[in-house]
C-alpha cells in the first residue's frame, strides 16, 4: 500500500532532486548531482518518468552531446519516460530582464533559438508537453516595462514557437506556468487566469494551456484546486507542478502536502475523478537542511503523500454518511441547469417560489467539510 508504481505516472524535474539548495543567503548545501543518477533513483522509487530544463543535464558534464548520450542510456536502462522538457531562461545573466520580454531585442531572439534547440531535443525524447515559464518575465519598477509591449512580445514568441512544431511536425503542446513573483518583483502572467487571457490572443491557442504550480497560486492567496478546476472545464490542464507552499510568502517549493494539506486532499480528489490523465509531476525542492540521502526520502514522500491522499478520497467518496451529506448540501444539484431544454425566459416568471423559505434553507456546509478533515486525520 501506498508504493508506487509507474501506472502512477509520477514525475520529478531533476532540477527538484538535484537543487544543490543555494538560495539568496547561503551557498548550496549539496553537491551537484548526476542526471544519471537521479534517474536510476526515481525508477528504484516507482517515479514513471522524469523532465528537464535544457541545463539540467549539464549538471555534471559540460559538453551537451556527452551528456544527452548518457542521460538517453540512464533513460533506456529505466524505462524512465520524459513527458515534458522546458527552458532554462532564467539563470544566465544575459536573462536579467527576461527571454521572451527582455526590452533587449537580441536577447529575445537568443531566447528563441535556445527554446527551439531544446524543443527538438524534448520531441526526439517523446515529450508532448513543453513547459514554459517566465520566471524572469516581469519587472521591479512599473517605469522599465512596457506591460502591454512586453504581451506583444510574450505573444509573439508563443506564435513562433507554435509554428516551429507545426513545420517539423512534432506532437508537442505548450503549457504555460503562472507565478506571482520570485525572481521578478512583478512576473508578466501572475495567476491561471492571466494565463488564460493571453492563451485567447494566440494565433493557435488550442496548442497551448497551462502548467499551473500549487505553490504559485497560494503564493497570490488564491484557491489552487478551484485555478485547477477552471483549468479542466477550458480543457487547457495540460500538464501540472505539484508540492506545498504556506499561504502568501516567498516560494517554498516544499514536499507535496507539507503545505496546505487540505487543499492537496481536494486537489488529489480533483485530479483522480476530473478526468486528468496527465502526469502527476513533483516540482518541490528537498529542504535546504536535508543531506545527499535524505534527498531520497524526500522524493519518495511526495509520491507516498499524494497515494496517501488519493486512498483518502476513495474513502470520502465511498462513506455513506459523507454521501448523505452531500445530497444535504445539494452539491450535486449545482450540476442541473438553471434553465430546462426548451423552456424560455418567461418560464422563469411562472415558478412557484417561496422567497422566505428559501431564504431559511440552510446549505449544512460545516457538517460537510467536517467529514472531509475526518477522513483526512484518519478517525473515520
Ligand atoms: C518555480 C518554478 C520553476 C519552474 C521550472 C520550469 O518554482 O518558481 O516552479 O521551478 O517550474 O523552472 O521552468
Ligand atoms: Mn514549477
Ligand atoms: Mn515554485
Ligand atoms: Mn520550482
Amino acid at each position: 500500500m501506498y508504493t508506487p508504481t509507474p501506472e502512477d505516472k509520477f514525475t520529478f524535474g531533476l532540477w527538484t532532486v538535484g537543487w544543490q539548495a543555494r538560495d539568496p543567503f547561503g551557498d548550496a548545501t549539496r553537491a551537484p548531482l548526476d542526471p544519471v543518477e537521479s534517474v536510476h533513483r526515481l525508477a528504484e522509487l516507482g517515479a514513471y518518468g522524469v523532465t528537464f530544463h535544457d541545463d539540467d543535464l549539464l549538471a555534471v558534464e559540460p559538453d551537451r552531446a556527452k551528456a544527452i548520450e548518457s542521460f538517453k542510456k540512464a533513460l533506456a536502462e529505466t524505462g524512465l519516460k520524459v513527458p515534458m522538457a522546458t527552458t532554462n531562461l532564467f539563470t544566465h545573466p544575459v536573462f536579467k530582464d527576461g527571454g521572451f520580454t527582455s526590452n533587449d531585442r537580441d536577447v529575445r531572439r537568443y531566447a528563441l533559438r535556445k527554446v527551439m534547440r531544446n524543443v527538438d531535443l524534448a520531441a526526439e525524447l517523446g515529450a508532448t508537453t513543453y513547459v514554459c515559464w517566465g520566471g524572469r518575465e516581469g519587472a521591479e519598477s512599473d517605469a522599465a516595462k512596457d506591460v502591454r509591449a512586453a504581451l506583444d512580445r510574450y505573444k509573439e514568441s508563443l506564435d513562433i514557437l507554435c509554428q516551429y512544431v507545426i513545420d517539423k511536425g512534432y506532437d508537442i503542446r505548450f503549457a504555460l506556468e503562472p507565478k506571482p513573483n520570485e525572481p521578478r518583483g512583478d512576473i508578466l502572467l501572475p495567476t491561471i487566469g492571466h494565463a488564460l487571457g493571453l492563451i485567447s490572443m494566440l494565433e493557435h491557442p488550442e496548442m497551448v494551456g497551462l502548467n499551473p504550480e500549487v505553490g504559485h497560486e497560494q503564493m497570490a492567496g488564491l484557491n489552487y484546486a478551484h485555478g485547477i478546476a477552471q483549468a479542466l472545464w477550458q480543457g487547457k490542464l495540460f500538464h501540472l507542478d505539484l508540492n506545498g507552499q504556506h499561504g502568501p510568502r516567498y516560494d517554498q517549493d516544499l514536499i507535496f502536502g507539507h503545505g496546505d494539506v487540505k487543499n492537496a486532499f481536494f486537489l488529489v480528489d480533483l485530479l483522480e475523478n476530473g478526468g486528468y490523465e496527465g502526469p502527476r509531476h513533483f516540482d518541490y525542492k528537498p529542504l535546504r537542511t536535508d543531506d545527499a540521502a535524505d534527498v531520497w526520502v524526500s522524493a519518495a514522500a511526495n509520491m507516498r503523500t499524494y497515494l496517501i491522499l488519493k486512498e483518502k478520497s476513495k474513502a470520502f467518496r465511498a462513506d455513506p454518511e459523507v454521501q448523505e451529506a452531500l445530497a444535504a448540501s445539494r452539491v450535486t444539484e449545482i450540476a442541473v441547469p438553471t434553465m430546462a431544454e426548451g423552456e424560455t425566459v418567461a418560464d422563469l416568471f411562472n415558478d412557484d417560489f417561496d422567497l422566505d423559505a428559501a431564504a431559511e434553507r440552510g446549505f449544512h456546509f460545516t457538517h460537510l467539510n467536517q467529514l472531509a478533515l475526518e477522513h483526512l486525520f484518519g478517525v473515520r
